[in-house]
């Protein structure tokens, strides 16, 4: 396995969930087959064509080209839930910056340590109990956040439009639209939250969702989640005219200078450290490792983010499996099965899925051969000049046949 590892990322242990101990270290950005990848943005990235896969060793993926990917046939693998905690605990952090701001308070006091009475008067803060937040997105870290605000006897609301009811988190009092949240909050018997935290990926259609219509009643506003999710120009003006009374942001402003922000002292930005911790930063890793080891050598598809999910099965002793990506148009297999029985090659097995969301199909084809029969290579060339196939490879250790 060739592959790109970006810096930063914890990886002996990406080395150690691979099952090829002849993996390859010394690819350039050419040649590399898989790539692994934290928070570097790949969307105006040259990518290399003998790509197979992107490990993403974090959640979000907004960070992929996956329109390229689809096109070119590369599968792309995630660790959602790995950071789940480290962020759920920052966001802890966050509540009593915003409630009581002691990052700030210890700030001034650097500036003026003689002025420590003055700062302690300045600073008097509100306490968590008893206050009201809405969580925005209930999935891995969502679910975390509503569990210990319910242990800090903070009242949990909650939204998340893709939880089925009857998988919804008890912790909090669900809330079915934020199209008109006042009359939602009304019907909860609530006033307007004290807090709100965001915690959903961002996509094409929620870009700027945290926008005025949620910017009231002195509201602290919280996001861990992505910059973008949040209005700036609706949220310096919140600020200044204090319908929002604190910000707390793990990303710096993307289009409003982050000094007009911190003129209305009510804000903290981050450089992202949510999910920086040993422990987290390992779970991703491992977990994206295994998924590529799965999918490299064996064709074995789990929880990709393009592509459908393939059994997790191994090609049985003695056959060698070819993974064809094609799209999921009829007549494709039919011509890939005629090339295999052309070349006097016999099909073990085969197995097929596909995804709508992506028009992706997969399908492992296991082919009784003599171990070093290089006609597979042979074939796989021919297949993938078949109309409508994307990519066909052979799953196999590395130096063996491929
Ligand atoms: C994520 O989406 O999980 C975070 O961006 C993780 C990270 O900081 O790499």
């Amino acid at each position: 396995m060739k592959i790109q590892i970006d810096e930063g990322i914890y990886y002996l242990n990406i080395l150690h969930s691979i099952d090829d101990l002849e993996f390859d270290l010394t690819v350039t950005k050419e040649n590399a087959e898989v790539l692994f990848v934290r928070s570097r943005d790949l969307k105006n990235v040259r990518l290399p064509k003998t790509l197979v896969a992107i490990g993403r060793v974090g959640s979000g993926v907004d960070n992929i080209p996956l329109d390229w990917c689809n096109k070119n046939g590369v599968a792309v693998f995630n660790a959602p839930g790995t950071n789940s905690n480290a962020v759920k605990e920052m966001v802890l952090w966050a509540l009593i910056e915003s409630a009581r701001h002691p990052f700030q308070a210890a700030g001034a006091l650097i500036k003026n340590p003689s002025e420590a009475g003055k700062i302690k008067k300045d600073f008097e803060g509100q306490e968590l109990a008893g206050r009201t937040i809405l969580i925005i997105g209930m999935g891995a870290i969502g679910s975390r956040v509503a569990k210990m605000c319910r242990a800090l006897e903070i009242n949990v609301l909650a939204h998340d439009p893709f939880v089925k009811k009857e998988n919804r988190n008890p912790d909090a009092l669900w809330i079915e639209s934020l199209v008109d949240l006042e009359s939602e909050l009304k019907k909860a018997g609530g006033h307007w939250p004290d807090f709100i935290t965001i915690h959903c990926s961002l996509n094409d259609q929620n870009s700027g969702i945290l926008n005025n219509k949620f910017f009231r009643a002195g509201v602290k506003i919280i996001n861990f989640a992505r910059a973008e999710l949040v209005n700036e120009t609706d949220l310096l003006s919140g600020l200044q005219t204090g319908r929002v009374s604190a910000y707390v942001s793990d990303f710096l402003p993307k289009k409003i200078p982050m000094e007009q922000f911190l003129e209305t002292k009510s804000c903290v930005f981050l450089p992202h450290l949510g999910a920086s911790t040993i422990e987290s930063q390992i779970r991703a890793a491992e977990t994206v490792a295994e998924k590529i080891n799965d999918f490299f050598y064996h064709g074995i598809c789990l929880e990709s983010v393009n592509f459908p999910d393939m059994p997790n099965e191994k090609a049985e002793n003695g056959r060698k499996r070819i993974l064809v990506i094609n799209e999921n148009t009829p007549g494709i297999i039919k011509k890939v099965a005629e090339a295999i029985s052309t070349a006097g090659l016999n099909i073990g097995s085969m197995t097929n899925r596909s995804r709508s969301e992506t028009g992706i199909a997969l399908n492992y084809i296991d082919i009784d051969v003599q171990p070093n029969d290089n006609r597979l290579s042979e074939i796989c060339g021919k297949i993938n000049l078949i109309n409508g196939v994307i990519k066909a490879r052979i799953c196999a250790p590395y130096n063996s046949i491929r």
